[in-house]
């Protein structure tokens, strides 16, 4: 039977109807009200504190949203994601990211078939391949060892391990440099190589299809300059490795079977970090460190599946997002992390959340009946603080943001990060708390600067807390924010796992590319028409 739409549902309109009860109530007044606040809306698993009491929201409130994830049949769909259930229908796929992190000894079956020894053993490769590099063992092709390791994908194949590899460089081998090519304009290849010998450089290419148009473009180009310096086409066999499903396209591009390290269809790419995708970052990190990151996925994975849902951190974020996102009109979320490791984190986040949540159509394929996912965006807190926080703090939008701390620094120097902290921890009191036109009067401020010096306060966060920033907490991390996608999407009924919004502009541009070194006549709506015009002439 078709369910609902998610608009339908009795635990919607109470919560609707409930929405309108708290116009007008104020963070100040929760908290005066509710001594214990602060310590009571707060959950703690896998070493993550979550305090979410600095939020628009009550007891009732959470209790209206928590039945309103139980009503979508949450429980059952994560029963069927870990049981391999093919919940990408639009794809016919199951979605079994989490078999990725699962130990040697659990089962985890894809169409009758246990695919973790599978896993394992991809997993005994990649760490066997990285201890050769990082050791010297495996050389280049006059023999040189290999200092340079360039990884060529584009969206989940980059920005997951790229982000990966930044957050978790404190542990990396720093006899090594690595660089991340992704983009097709030359000039990302050109600056990436620019310092680097290609004796003694590795390209890892990355691509779950091996057909994107990008990074086989930045894959030939890489090709063409690593021989172009060592003049023969064997070198390929000691320069490069792919990461992909596609067996047969890494062939044909000349990399050897040997030198492919595989996943499956049921990864998707924005899920695919702890994949073979991260061969990069296990390269920078060694093997242990990487295993380490999988306990920590692995850890989340286990709380999901099991915490109730008033304690299930995953659960929470999302429901916490729902209640902006379908009640309160917020359009965005800022994700803001004091650790300028994670200075690549909101942009990973991006792609997970928008391609997965950026949904008009429901499961069924129905126009969805409210909204779907907000726009995510962000950047390490004190940074942000000197740029866009202004808006946060007295524009007229309500941005929810999600701070991410830690209470050791990598880097103890000084005071900074007691100084870091202390930001971290004044910017979402002054976002709830704001200061009142009487307090700035008090401060001796003239009438007419009141209104600018004045902030309103009222404005939602989410703190999220740890010790400290390692391999295990970044796979706590990453783990969290997977399932409060999935969550979302298994509320608004929609398939987090396909992605064919982004189909129509390749077309378009594999139509586009012939003709712009071409004279002929072009046929398209009269701005393209001109736009191209302009560019023959120009490139001329
Ligand atoms: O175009 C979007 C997309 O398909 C992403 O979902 C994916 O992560 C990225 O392209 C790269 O795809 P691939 O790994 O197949 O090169």
């Amino acid at each position: 039977m078709t369910p609902p739409q998610p608009s339908e549902c009795p635990e919607r309109k109470a919560l609707s109807e409930h929405c309108k009860t708290l116009e007008g109530v104020e963070l100040r007044d929760l908290f005066r009200d509710d001594p214990t606040r602060g310590e009571r809306l707060a959950a703690e698993a896998c070493g993550l504190y979550l305090d979410y009491s600095k939020n628009l929201l009550t007891g009732e409130t959470l209790g209206l949203l928590l039945r309103l994830v139980e009503a979508s049949g949450l429980s059952a769909r994560i029963d069927a994601m870990f049981a391999g259930e093919k919940l990408n229908t639009s794809e016919n796929r199951s979605v079994l990211h989490v078999a990725l992190r699962a130990p040697r000894d659990a089962k985890l079956e894809v169409d009758g078939r246990d695919v973790v020894p599978e896993v394992h053993a991809v997993l005994d490769r990649m760490a066997d391949f990285c201890e050769r590099v990082r050791s010297g063992a495996w050389q280049g092709h006059t023999g040189r060892r290999i200092r340079n390791v360039v990884n060529i994908g584009i969206g989940g194949s980059d920005l997951g391990p790229m982000m990966a590899y930044e957050a978790l460089k404190h542990y990396s081998d720093r006899g090594l440099r690595f660089a991340f090519v992704s983009n097709v304009d030359a000039s990302d290849f050109a600056e990436s190589v620019r310092d680097f010998d290609p004796e003694e450089t590795l390209f890892i290419i990355c691509s779950k299809t091996f057909t994107t148009l990008e990074t086989l473009g930045n894959a030939r180009t890489a090709r063409a300059w690593c021989l172009a310096a060592l003049g023969d086409e064997a070198a390929v066999a000691k320069h490069f490795v792919a990461v992909s499903t596609n067996a047969e396209a890494v062939a044909a591009f000349g990399i050897e079977p040997a030198n492919r390290f595989g996943f499956w269809d049921w990864v998707g790419g924005r899920y695919s970090l702890d994949s073979a995708v991260g061969l990069v970052l296990m390269v920078a990190i060694g093997p242990d460190r990487f295993r380490e990151m999988l306990a920590g996925l692995r850890a989340m994975d286990e709380h999901f599946r099991t915490a109730p849902f008033e304690r299930n951190l995953p659960v929470l974020l999302a429901a916490i997002g729902l209640w902006y996102n379908d009640f309160m009109g917020a359009q965005s979320f800022a994700i803001l992390p004091y650790d300028q490791y994670l200075w690549r984190f909101s942009a990973y986040l991006q792609q997970l959340d928008m391609e997965s949540s950026g949904k008009r159509v429901d499961r069924e394929g129905r126009p969805v009946a409210g909204e779907t996912g907000p726009i995510v965006w962000g950047q390490p807190g004190t940074n942000g603080q000197h740029a866009f926080y202004q808006l946060l703090h007295q524009g007229t939008k309500l941005v929810p943001c999600d701070f991410i701390g830690f209470a050791r620094s990598l880097n103890p120097l000084g005071d900074h990060h007691d100084q870091l902290m202390a930001n971290f921890f004044a910017q979402t009191k002054a976002l709830a708390f704001g200061k009142t036109a009487e307090e700035v009067a008090a401060e001796g401020v003239p009438d007419s600067q009141q209104p600018h010096r004045s902030f309103p306060g009222n404005r939602p966060s989410n703190t999220l807390l740890a010790e400290r920033l390692d391999p295990a907490t970044l796979g706590k991390l990453v783990a969290l924010y997977e399932h409060k996608v999935f969550v979302q999407g298994t509320v608004w009924n929609i398939n987090s796992f396909d992605q064919w919004g982004v189909e129509l502009g390749k077309q378009l541009a594999d139509r586009i590319a012939p003709e712009l070194s071409s004279d002929a006549a072009l046929d398209h709506d009269s701005s393209t028409n001109t736009l191209i015009e302009r560019y023959r002439k120009l490139r001329a």
